[in-house]
């Protein structure tokens, strides 16, 4: 019998970013980012090679983060309805290039900093904490076309420079604080993950044809030393503020197909690899899978004995991470992956999937198994700030569909969520990816909806831009919420 409850300051609200909201792409200074050049992260980057360097080629095509659901505009009337049900948190990012445009600039653009003054400013006033993520897929553009992105160290200085701006002017206002978005993605999506790009190619025909793993895990070392130097700062600018990894954990839940010992062993491998950072970033160290991999590969990276200590010394305060899936691994298999984590063998005890065409297997027992794990390999307090369900919906002059089927996603890990509360795991808040139908990461649409609020607009970006509300899963939060999670 569980009676486990959330605790009384438990943080429950939901989460955006700013690349999927926002849309002003060109307002008040801001100049492109990496997301601004993807129509979906999943996607190959809209960039040429013009003989010499490589250069934006959108061309005609709709990139919906350009306009968002045009947060921007609208911020106040969203916060006003999140405010309705109730949310005590809402975690967004601030995008890196509204404050420095170029990334390399020695001055900050005032404009950038007067938004989000004022956008704090608002949640405050509403009762909402920010929770904010320093990088959320979100590079300026030019720090990759002049200087490769996070292949060069001296992205360690143009960051250092925005996230001090950013502490020092945000002092006391945020007091959660994420620094790179999911930064195990750099493995699977280096361009815009990871804000890595190859200037000195090879081949041409795409962005980051050559890159090799080495270049990637000496790119994961520079944003590893930034990540150690953020931590320094944050705690010395403002001691009260905490900050976190925030990573990609669905493939973490990766379920051996048998009992075999090679698909336990291959499994393990899997977990491995999504575990490089967390070891990095929680634990300050370069865990030994991951020596034996570079000495089988070859692979000699440029680590000081001093960046080693940094690391060491500077580990995370919490781990904030994403569960949308859980996976299957058959040994010899080759696992495919998305946004949402990976897919491998079919896991037939799984028996419900989210609709057509996205097919999300639905596993809510996953979480209660990833916060144990984490709690035992970590043992620090835990923050999950991405979970949800993406679905098509419809509006029907003012009347969005009937959305049972998030209801039922949502009561199920929130009630494993409890059982990992009851197993001893210490968890920080529940903040429920898109509670306003957002432009999806991975595909760049709109219509694959995970909000309880909807948004008037279309694949193509027309639309009233109108907010309604799922009235059915938004009173349902709501009484979450103010039952602080007894009525499920
Ligand atoms: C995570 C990202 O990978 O998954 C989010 O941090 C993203 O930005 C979310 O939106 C869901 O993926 P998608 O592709 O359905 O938007």
């Amino acid at each position: 019998m569980n009676n486990s409850k959330f605790p009384n300051d438990f943080l429950w609200g939901g989460a955006i970013s700013a690349n999927q909201c926002e849309g002003a792409y060109l307002d008040d200074g801001k100049k492109l980012n990496v997301s601004d050049v993807s129509k979906g992260l999943l996607s190959k980057p809209k960039m040429k090679w013009n003989g010499a360097r490589w250069n934006p080629d959108i061309g005609n095509e709709i990139i919906l983060n350009h306009v968002g659901n045009d947060f921007y505009h609208h911020y106040k009337e969203d916060l006003a309805l999140m405010a309705e049900m109730g949310f005590k948190a809402l975690r967004t990012s601030i995008s890196w290039g509204r404050i420095f445009p170029n990334g390399d600039e020695s001055e900050a653009n005032e404009k950038g900093l007067k938004f989000y003054d004022d956008l704090f400013d608002e949640m405050i006033s509403l009762g909402i904490e920010p929770v904010i993520t320093l990088s959320h897929y979100e590079t300026p553009l030019h720090l990759l076309t002049e200087y490769g992105g996070w292949l060069n160290d001296e992205m360690i200085k143009f960051w250092m420079k925005y996230v001090v701006t950013v502490f020092k002017r945000y002092k006391g206002k945020v007091k959660y604080y994420l620094t790179f978005n999911e930064i195990n993605n750099l493995f699977k999506i280096p361009f815009a993950a990871g804000g890595v790009l190859d200037i000195n190619p090879k081949h041409t025909e795409y962005v980051n044809q050559d890159l090799t793993k080495a270049d990637l895990y000496q790119a994961a070392h520079y944003i590893a030393i930034a990540n150690a130097k953020t931590v320094e700062k944050l705690h010395e600018i403002d001691s009260s503020a905490k900050i976190g990894a925030m990573l990609s954990l669905s493939s973490l839940v990766t379920y051996p197909k048998t009992c075999d010992p090679k698909d336990v062993i291959a499994a393990m491998k899997f977990q491995h690899q999504q575990m490089f950072f967390l070891d990095l970033f929680c634990k300050g160290i370069y865990p030994g899978y991951i020596k034996r991999e570079w000495k089988e590969m070859g692979i000699n990276l440029k680590i000081k004995s001093s960046d080693l200590e940094l690391i060491n010394k500077n580990t995370v305060d919490f781990i904030a991470f994403s569960y949308y899936k859980s996976c299957v691994i058959k040994d010899g298999e080759v696992m495919k992956t998305d946004t949402g984590g990976a897919y491998g063998a079919n896991n037939e005890y799984i028996k419900t999937y989210s609709p057509e065409p996205w097919k999300w297997p639905v596993d809510p027992i996953g979480l209660r198994y990833l916060c144990n794990f984490l709690t035992d390999h970590y043992n620090l307090p835990l923050f999950i700030v991405e979970n949800g369900i993406g679905l098509k919906e419809s509006l029907n002059g003012t009347i969005v569909n009937e959305d049972e089927f998030r209801i039922k996603y949502l009561r199920e890990h929130l009630y494993q969520l409890k059982e990992a509360i009851a197993d001893g795991c210490n968890i920080m808040g529940y903040l429920y990816w898109g509670p306003i139908d957002i432009i999806s990461a991975g595909t760049g649409v709109i219509d694959k909806r995970y909000g309880f609020i909807y948004v008037d607009m279309d694949n193509n970006g027309n639309g009233t831009f109108k907010r309604y509300k799922k009235h059915q899963s938004f009173n349902w939060y709501k009484k979450v919420i103010e039952s602080n999670g007894e009525e499920l």
